[in-house]
């Protein structure tokens, strides 16, 4: 049977939070687990919505934290589903943090995680083809094969001579 088809744009989501104290380090910046753990569920949402199943997390790529997010400000996540493979799909998620009494606004982070839809009993599961529309989400799409290979190569589940987009990164063409 084929596989279901399903829209990026069917996917995004928009979580927004505001920083209180309770969130924050000594410094009075947002603490980077609490952001992370909003930009792990944000994105856990988008995978279930493309999937309409449970999904857990499998990976989430290096996320660094070039500016601090500080008290008050509000913190905006946004996730969409890049790519969907067998039973895993890599979402997207871009943070912006916005002083609102100034207008001052800031990309503060943005990550690659990767979700696993599973059944009931925790096995996975296949989940429906992603179409990319637009020419970032078409960006994004072509771009996710690769990163997927590196994960995998990192994570220690696929081995380097199988990664075919990586070959120029791990093997020297012109060596014999
Ligand atoms: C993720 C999990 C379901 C994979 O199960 P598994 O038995 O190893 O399954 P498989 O080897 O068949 O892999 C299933 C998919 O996971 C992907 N995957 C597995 N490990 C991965 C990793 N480290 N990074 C990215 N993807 C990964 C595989 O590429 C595969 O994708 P595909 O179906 O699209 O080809 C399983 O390891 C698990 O349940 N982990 C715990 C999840 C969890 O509790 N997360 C919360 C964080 S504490």
């Amino acid at each position: 049977m084929p596989k279901k088809k399903k829209f990026a744009r069917e996917s995004l989501v928009t979580k927004t939070e505001l920083v209180l104290p309770n969130d924050t380090n000594t410094l009075n910046n947002l603490m980077g687990g609490k952001l992370m753990h909003w930009m792990d569920i944000a994105s856990a949402i988008s995978a279930q919505k493309h999937s309409n199943r449970i999904v857990v997390t499998a990976s989430a790529d290096n996320i660094s934290f070039g500016q601090g997010i500080q008290l008050g400000n509000v913190v905006t996540l946004k996730a969409k589903v890049t790519r969907a493979f067998n039973s895993s799909m890599e979402v997207h998620v871009i943070v912006t943090a916005e002083d609102v009494p100034s207008g001052r606004k800031i990309e503060s982070n943005q990550a690659f995680f990767t979700f696993v839809a599973v059944d009931q009993s925790g096995r996975p599961i296949d989940v429906p083809e992603l179409v990319p529309e637009t020419e970032e989400e078409e960006k994004l799409y072509r771009s996710a094969l690769q990163r997927r290979q590196l994960r995998l190569v990192l994570a220690n589940r696929m081995k380097p001579q199988d990664a075919t987009e990586l070959k120029s990164i791990f093997f020297d063409p012109d060596k014999k």
